[in-house]
């Protein structure tokens, strides 16, 4: 069964889907989505750094005979996921809906209605909400007799990141340090994410959470920084440390934290774990694991190659799930619900 494929946005994380949508061999790439006018008209192999597919990137694409859709933008518009799904495609996002039933119930029900009215599903993956965050927690909790408490860890330094409109436009560093709390445009968005991944670790594990709380502590900037070839002035936003928590009665049983740092060393009262992902079950057993990406753990290889690993394996846990997504029943479909998504060997 070959799977046919729609590439949605062509950052930091579509470019790597594209290369693992044409490396797959039960894939096929049959269209882009692009913003910019400037892409538009490029072959996808061009954008992807490689030779041409004849598959020419496009601003207004057609999602009706794709199986699938593999949904990477910016920003993700849930008229446009409406759109898609309406349309008959599977929408496969690393951008949102880790967890639809959890979502603002007018989003929620509209998206209901397009999965039904085109008999496709919905599922959002990634990294961190995903693989490392919602599916290695929960495969180490099928060892446990007994789970307290789980806390998933991130610690990351941003400032090779190159979606540096995510860094600065979205995330908010490099803002003046009084506009920016968990409430700002953007954050509020990201930190919705990831509360929806706390209740799907919370409901999958059948946790009893009953509350999931938000908390933010920024930090400033020691100096003027350059961060792919913008300026974070000394004194903005460079630091963030985000809590959330799901409580039971009042007890928190599940943490999601992230240690988020644009060149600057962390304060000495943020907690220290290692760079990367750490996951930590209190229970019966008690298990702790340690997990990162990179290039390679053999060869040199530029920083830069590093940090675009995190991009690779954000866009093939995606990529790697569409078969199980189109296979599956129509509607919302989360990690949870999905078997493993293997690698499948490549072309
Ligand atoms: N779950 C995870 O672990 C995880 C990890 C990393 C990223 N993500 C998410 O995955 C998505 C893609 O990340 P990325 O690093 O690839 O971002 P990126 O490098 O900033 O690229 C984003 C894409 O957004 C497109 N874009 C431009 N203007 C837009 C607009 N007004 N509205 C929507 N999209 C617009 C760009 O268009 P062009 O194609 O024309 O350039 C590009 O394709 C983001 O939502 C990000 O938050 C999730």
């Amino acid at each position: 069964m070959t799977y046919r494929v729609v590439q949605w946005g062509t950052g930091a994380v579509g470019v790597e889907a594209i290369r693992g949508i044409l490396d797959h061999p039960e894939l096929e790439l049959v269209g882009v989505k692009v913003y910019s006018e400037a892409k538009a008209g490029t072959d996808a192999g061009v954008l992807a750094g490689r030779n041409p597919v004849g598959v020419t990137a496009e601003v207004d694409v057609d999602t009706a005979a794709a199986d699938a859709v593999l949904y990477a933008p910016r920003h993700p518009s849930v008229d446009d996921a409406v759109a898609i799904l309406a349309s008959g495609a599977n929408l496969i996002t690393t951008a949102f809906a880790f967890h639809p039933a959890r979502m603002a119930p007018a989003d929620r029900e509209r998206l209901q209605r397009a999965c039904a009215e085109g008999g496709s599903s919905l599922h959002g993956t990634g990294l961190n909400p995903g693989n490392l965050g919602v599916v290695i927690p929960l495969a180490l909790a099928g060892m446990s007799r007994t789970v307290e408490h789980v806390t998933v860890q991130e610690r990351a330094d941003w400032s090779v990141y190159d979606s540096t409109e995510i860094t600065f436009d979205q995330m908010k560093f490099g803002s003046p340090i009084n506009e920016v709390d968990a409430h700002t445009d953007g954050l509020r968005f990201t930190s919705h994410l990831f509360r929806e991944q706390v209740w799907l670790l919370g409901d999958a594990l059948n946790l009893g959470v009953d509350e999931v709380t938000t908390e933010l502590e920024v930090i400033p900037a020691s100096a003027d920084r350059d961060v792919c070839g913008r300026t974070l002035r000394a004194g903005t936003v460079a630091g963030q440390h985000w809590q959330w928590t799901g409580l039971r009665k009042g007890v928190p049983v599940i943490e999601v934290e992230t240690l988020w740092t644009v060149g600057e060393p962390q304060p000495k009262h943020w907690p220290a774990p290692r760079h990367g992902w750490t996951v930590t079950i209190e229970g019966t057993p008690s298990m702790q694991a340690h997990l990162m990406t990179l290039a390679s753990f053999r060869r040199d290889v530029p920083l830069e190659e590093h940090v675009r690993s995190a991009s690779v394996a954000t866009a093939m846990q995606a990529v790697n799930a569409v078969g199980a997504v189109c296979d599956a029943p129509a509607g919302f479909v989360t990690m949870a619900d999905l078997p493993l998504s293997l690698y499948r060997g490549a072309r």
